[in-house]
Formats: C-alpha cells, sequence, structure tokens
C-alpha cells in the first residue's frame, strides 16, 4: 500500500514511516526538504498521486496564534482538495484531545485544521492525543519563573512518542472512521507532580509550584481540560521503550502494553 506521511521528518512523523515501512509499506516521508510542502503548495499533488492513505504529522514552524492558524489552514487547503482529485482512501491527521473545548491560539488552530479534513469529503480519522512526554520540557520551559514552575491545578495524562506513533500506524492501515479517536498516556495525575517528576529525573533543580492563576499557553484551563473526559482508546502500546528524559525509574509513567 502506498502510504504518504506529511511531515514525516518530524518526532512522530519519523517514527511512524520506521513502523509502516517494517510492515512492508510503500511510504514516502514527506517534507519540505524533499519537496513537499503543504504551505506553498509545492510538489503536494505529485505526492498524493497513487497514494492510498494520507497521514498529516507536520507541524507549524512557528507557534504564535496568528501563524500557527494559518499554517494549518492554509495547509488543509492545498492539501485536502489534491487527495480528493487522487481519490485518497483515508486521510489521517493527529490532533490533541480537548481542542473543541480549551482555549488557547494552538488548539484553536488544530481545531480549524479538524473543520477542513471533516468538510473535505475524503474518508478520514482524526487522532486527538494527549501531550507528548517529549514536550514535557517545553511545557516546564514556558511556565518558569526564575527557578520556579508554576503550573495550572489540573490533570494531566502525557502519551510517549513510540506510542503515538504505533497508534498513527495502527489507525492508518484500518478502516477510516469518519470521527475522532482519542489517545492517553497510561497514567493520569496532577499537572504539577508529572512536571515535578520529570524535572528531577532530568536533574532539573527548580520548583513546580500548583498556581490557580497560571494558564496553558496562554488559555485558561480547567481541572479537566487536557485530559479525555471519557476512556481513551485502549491501543496496543507496542512500545516498551520511553522517551529518553523520562527513562529515570522514579517516573513510573511505563506505557500499558497488551502485547
Ligand atoms: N506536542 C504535542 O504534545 C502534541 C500533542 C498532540 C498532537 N500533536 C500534533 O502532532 C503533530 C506532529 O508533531 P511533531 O512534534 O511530530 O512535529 P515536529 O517534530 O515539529 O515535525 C514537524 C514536521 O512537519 C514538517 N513540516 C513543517 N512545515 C511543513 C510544510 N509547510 N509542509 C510539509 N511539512 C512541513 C517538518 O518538516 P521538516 O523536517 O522539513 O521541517 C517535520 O517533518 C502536529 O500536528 C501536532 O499538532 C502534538
Amino acid at each position: 500500500m502506498k502510504i504518504v506521511v506529511i511531515g514525516g521528518t518530524g518526532l512522530i512523523g519519523s517514527k511512524t514511516v520506521a513502523i509502516l515501512r517494517q510492515g512492508g509499506h510503500d511510504v514516502v516521508a514527506a517534507s519540505p526538504n524533499s519537496g513537499v510542502n503543504t504551505v506553498t503548495g509545492e510538489g503536494v499533488k505529485e505526492a498524493v498521486a497513487s497514494a492510498q492513505v494520507v497521514i498529516d504529522l507536520a507541524n507549524s514552524p512557528s507557534f504564535e496564534d496568528r501563524a500557527v492558524l494559518e499554517f494549518f489552514e492554509t495547509a488543509g487547503r492545498n492539501l485536502l482538495p489534491a487527495e480528493a482529485a487522487a481519490s485518497v482512501r483515508h486521510h489521517v491527521a493527529l490532533s490533541i484531545v480537548a481542542t473543541d473545548r480549551t482555549d488557547n491560539g494552538y488548539f484553536r488552530a488544530k481545531l480549524a485544521q479538524e473543520k477542513l479534513i471533516e468538510a473535505s469529503g475524503v474518508p478520514y480519522t482524526i487522532i486527538r492525543a494527549t501531550q507528548f512526554m517529549e514536550f514535557l520540557r517545553g511545557i516546564a520551559e514556558s511556565s518558569a519563573d526564575g527557578n520556579t514552575v508554576r503550573l495550572p491545578p489540573i490533570m494531566f495524562q502525557p502519551i510517549a512518542a513510540d506510542d503515538v506513533a504505533a497508534n498513527v500506524a495502527d489507525v492508518a492501515l484500518a478502516a477510516p472512521k469518519n470521527g475522532i479517536v482519542e489517545i492517553a498516556g497510561p497514567e493520569r495525575a496532577s499537572f504539577n507532580e508529572i512536571i515535578a517528576r520529570y524535572l528531577k529525573a532530568v536533574g532539573d533543580p527548580r520548583q513546580v509550584v500548583s498556581d490557580p492563576a497560571a494558564g496553558y499557553w496562554g488559555g485558561r484551563v480547567e481541572e479537566r481540560s487536557l485530559v479525555p473526559l471519557g476512556e481513551a482508546r485502549p491501543r496496543p502500546y507496542r512500545s516498551r521503550r520511553m522517551a529518553p528524559p523520562l527513562t529515570g525509574t522514579s517516573l513510573r509513567l511505563q506505557p500499558r502494553c497488551t502485547h
């Protein structure tokens, strides 16, 4: 099966490409460096021609509110009509849990991406994942105030990139759901507890404090703003490997593994 992975050189993209290639599929890892740019439209038509499945794992180079919205809207408007014209059988995209009930600029952009997919006429599955464990450092940095990291008192359930990629590959090989599936990590705990454990594991002395006035990337959040409301998809976690900074035994964030 020919599968095109847009953003196939990124964190999740490169892992997904490797899994699918191991499964014997004809996988194209597409990105601007390989001449496929979903923002300018360069190479898009050619890349998706004769593909059965397109997986969109691209990310915006800028997270500034307007830039990220423009990225996902422009990319969707270039990519989805090209897929429709090529009769692509399944479009898979990776979004974020709670894009429709948590307000910040990045989530608004991902929601706009989802809406374009739903309206495209291309059979699709949207996977909403919780935050990647590999993103914990970025979260700590963005919430740092001197030697203190201020976080809102909310629940958190990060997932390892290896597990995200395994789920994306599974979904891509299954029939389109024409709907949304949610995936989350194996452990739900308070935001400050997980970030404190992460900082300790990487030897970062900063103190984490719970601050009801703190937001998440500039948006107001409540207790369950970042976690699935129901049970997240109990998918097989294929990988027992953890992200490098999280291998510390004190973290106890092992992925559930059903086989
Ligand atoms: N961070 C989280 O916690 C989280 C949670 C849930 C969902 N997500 C979503 O997961 C997806 C993948 O994230 P990631 O961290 O794996 O991304 P990443 O590592 O930043 O990789 C981004 C990829 O997008 C490609 N790209 C950038 N601009 C492009 C363009 N104009 N056209 C085509 N490709 C382009 C990059 O190509 P180059 O290598 O050539 O630059 C790279 O392959 C994103 O859509 C993100 O919204 C993230």
